[in-house]
């Protein structure tokens, strides 16, 4: 199987923010947002394994800033690692000033994605070559970022989590 750089999967969404989705305060709905950060990491993850891929997981999500109403909203999904079957998906999401037209980072969120067969089984996917210095930095720490999430689900005995102990023991 071929390793695949980051760049190979990198997904970009642009869309705006419709009276539909938004919440009391006429911001997007946390919801929403989470929707088409979950559509654009689906993509991503099918880029870089050619797979059919479910979410596993949402390691983190980070409502920095909230999105009004009207703003174009920019979802870029990247897949960060990949282990065996599985890869972490980091998703960077961006707002677009109406009239500088600069964007500004709005919210961040990690996602874990696994490709499967038709009949639902784990398989395996290609490996992951970082090349930019903040793809290298994603790479390094998923691996305890998916220690952390299999001890939260409990499906890894906190003991095993070596990566992560050494997060606290350094
Ligand atoms: C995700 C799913 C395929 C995992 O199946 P499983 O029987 O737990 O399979 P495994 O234990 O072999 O795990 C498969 C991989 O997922 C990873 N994984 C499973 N749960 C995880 C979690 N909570 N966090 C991070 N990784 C996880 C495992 O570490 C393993 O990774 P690796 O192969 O790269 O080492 C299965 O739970 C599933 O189909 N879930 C429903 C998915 C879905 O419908 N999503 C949409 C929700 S609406």
């Amino acid at each position: 199987m071929r390793t695949k750089t980051p760049s190979e999967s990198r997904t970009i969404m642009t869309d705006m923010v419709l009276p539909s989705e938004t919440n009391p305060l006429n911001n997007l709905f946390g919801g929403e947002l989470l929707a088409r950060m979950d559509r654009a990491a689906s993509i991503a993850a099918r880029r870089h394994s050619r797979r059919i891929t479910v979410t596993a997981s949402v390691n983190h999500v980070a409502f920095n800033r909230s999105v009004p109403l009207g703003s174009v909203v920019t979802v870029e999904a990247t897949v960060s690692r990949a282990f065996n079957s599985s890869m972490e998906i980091y998703i960077d999401v961006w707002m677009e000033d109406r009239i500088s037209g600069e964007k500004v980072k709005a919210n961040e969120a990690i996602y874990t994605f696994v490709a499967v067969d038709e009949t639902g089984t784990p398989t395996e996917v290609p490996k992951l070559k970082p090349e930019t210095e903040l793809e290298q930095q994603r790479y390094d720490a998923a691996l305890r970022r998916k220690q952390l999430s299999l001890v939260l689900a409990g499906k890894m005995k906190p003991n095993d989590a070596t990566e992560l102990k050494a997060l606290f023991t350094k």
